[in-house]
């Protein structure tokens, strides 16, 4: 940190620090700004702003990389594990053989749940959205685990991080049983982290069940996609909850929050939904238009990013195993898929989209994926909260360690009333209510 910019200000001057990363932007140190010249900086949705300083997770959004601890995300799609890359983003570096084992040994064994957690299922309506018996399931884990809560002990953060990982699965899997009335299937210790999953959800106690290996090895290339994102809303929701010292079980419920809504995690589901209503390549132009409407509130979802500026490098790897999945699966025909390829070659070609660099996102294909492995819809925006978990954990580590770390706390460009007095009731005009 050598260099300094200069700021003037109609209340003065001052130099503010550059810091620097190891790559990417600097960023401007502006947390003496308002002690010093009484400003504060506005930046809605956080365009500009670094929040913290992360080793995890590096993205360049100009050239569509996207690195885990400084890995590659293509390297890793097409050499690694979701489990091993789960290793990789909690400690720093790819484990040797004997780590691998022991790491996977630990989450396979702490997959099941409290008998107790399980009952709290029974009390959603049949029809409650997955993500939401999510939300209200994994805040609950903090009743149970009270032996991993203290989170300025290293020890228990790992417990509490190792339960989350093993746990969500199990709690997805509970979840869509719940909601199609069939009975919970337990763990099966013997299965891969995302052949367990597909059993604990598609299995029935009647019936033997066999794991499909390209459902399985499909689902763990997409878990490996979504592990981390660097400071996206639900990160940076998670870290914001931790910030004020909330448990770890607290704060991974906030992220699935945040995750669901469709500006998110939630724009698998969306895309999906979008493409039936779409229906035929014929309507297509139809819905691009309506995207183009600035008094419309449509979007084409799955298109466009806060941070990539080019090809999402998640959605290239998505969209080349959608044509593989689908050949092994036998649905390489599938209608919904032809018009994805389609939409997207409409709108690539579309000076709305080229102007505004709009290209697809890692969901635009993801949704084509789950639905060739029989994942309902409603389960979509689930899968990716499991997975992104690893992320959420890692941050949340990074977080804690971070001798710079404060609670998170900003602050507002107030443009409210300006001070008045109180007008008592029998007086009142509408006029000074409504003011
Ligand atoms: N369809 C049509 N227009 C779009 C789209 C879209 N999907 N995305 C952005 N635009 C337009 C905006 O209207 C805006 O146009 P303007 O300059 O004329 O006002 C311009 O592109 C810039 O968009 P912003 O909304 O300012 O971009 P922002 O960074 O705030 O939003 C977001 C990014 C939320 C991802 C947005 O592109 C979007 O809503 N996409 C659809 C939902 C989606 O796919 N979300 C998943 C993101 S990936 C993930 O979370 C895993």
């Amino acid at each position: 940190m050598n260099d300094k910019a200069r700021l003037t200000t109609p209340h003065g001057e001052t130099e503010l620090p550059i810091h620097e990363g190891t790559m990417g932007p600097a960023a401007i140190g502006i947390d003496r700004l308002y002690r010093e010249l009484h400003y504060l900086t506005y930046d809605p949705g956080f365009v500009s702003t670094a929040a913290c300083k992360s080793a995890i997770t590096f993205i360049d959004g100009e050239q569509g990389v996207l690195l885990y601890r400084g890995y590659p995300i293509e390297q890793l799609a097409e050499q690694s594990s979701f489990l091993e890359v789960a290793y990789l983003l909690l400690y720093g570096e790819l484990p040797t053989q004997s780590q691998l084992d022991e790491f996977s040994d630990i989450i396979t064994h702490h997959t099941m749940l409290n008998e107790n957690l399980r009952d709290f299922f029974r009390g959603f309506y049949h029809d409650a959205h997955p993500m939401a018996i999510m939300v209200g399931v994994v805040g609950s884990l903090s009743a149970f685990y009270h032996d991993s809560l203290d989170i300025h002990d290293p020890r228990h953060r790992e417990i509490a991080a190792h339960r989350l990982i093993a746990k969500m699965p199990t709690i997805a899997a509970a979840s869509y049983k719940h909601s199609i009335g069939e009975p919970f299937i337990y763990p099966d210790n013997s299965l891969s982290y995302t052949g367990n999953l597909l059993k604990m959800m598609f299995a029935v106690p009647s019936e033997p069940y066999e794991v499909d290996p390209v459902a399985e090895r499909a689902l763990d290339l997409i878990f490996i996609l979504h592990a981390d994102h660097e400071q996206n809303a639900s990160t940076s929701t998670v870290r914001v909850a931790g910030s004020s010292g909330a448990n770890p079980f607290a704060c991974i419920a906030s992220g699935i929050a945040a995750l669901w809504g469709p500006a998110h995690g939630g724009a698998n589901e969306a895309v999906l939904t979008m493409l039936e209503e779409i229906g035929t390549p014929e309507r297509i132009p139809e819905f691009i238009a309506r995207a183009k409407d600035r008094k419309d509130p449509f979007r084409l979802m799955g298109f466009g990013h806060r941070v990539y500026k080019n090809y999402d490098p998640r959605a290239r790897i998505i969209r080349k195993m959608c044509h593989e999945v689908l050949d092994k699966l036998g649905d390489a025909n599938d209608p919904l898929f032809e018009l994805a390829l389609k939409l997207e070659e409409i709108a690539l070609a579309d000076e709305y989209f080229i102007e505004r660099k709009l290209y697809p996102n890692v969901d635009f294909y993801s949704g084509i994926i789950y639905r060739a492995l029989k994942i309902p819809t409603k389960l979509f925006t689930v899968m990716f909260a499991i997975a992104r978990t690893v992320g959420w954990v890692a941050q949340w580590m990074e977080m804690i360690q971070d001798p710079e770390q404060r609670i998170s706390r900003p602050r507002q460009l107030y443009v409210g009333p300006v001070q008045r007095d109180y007008v008592p009731i029998e007086i009142r005009k509408a006029s000074e209510v409504s003011s």
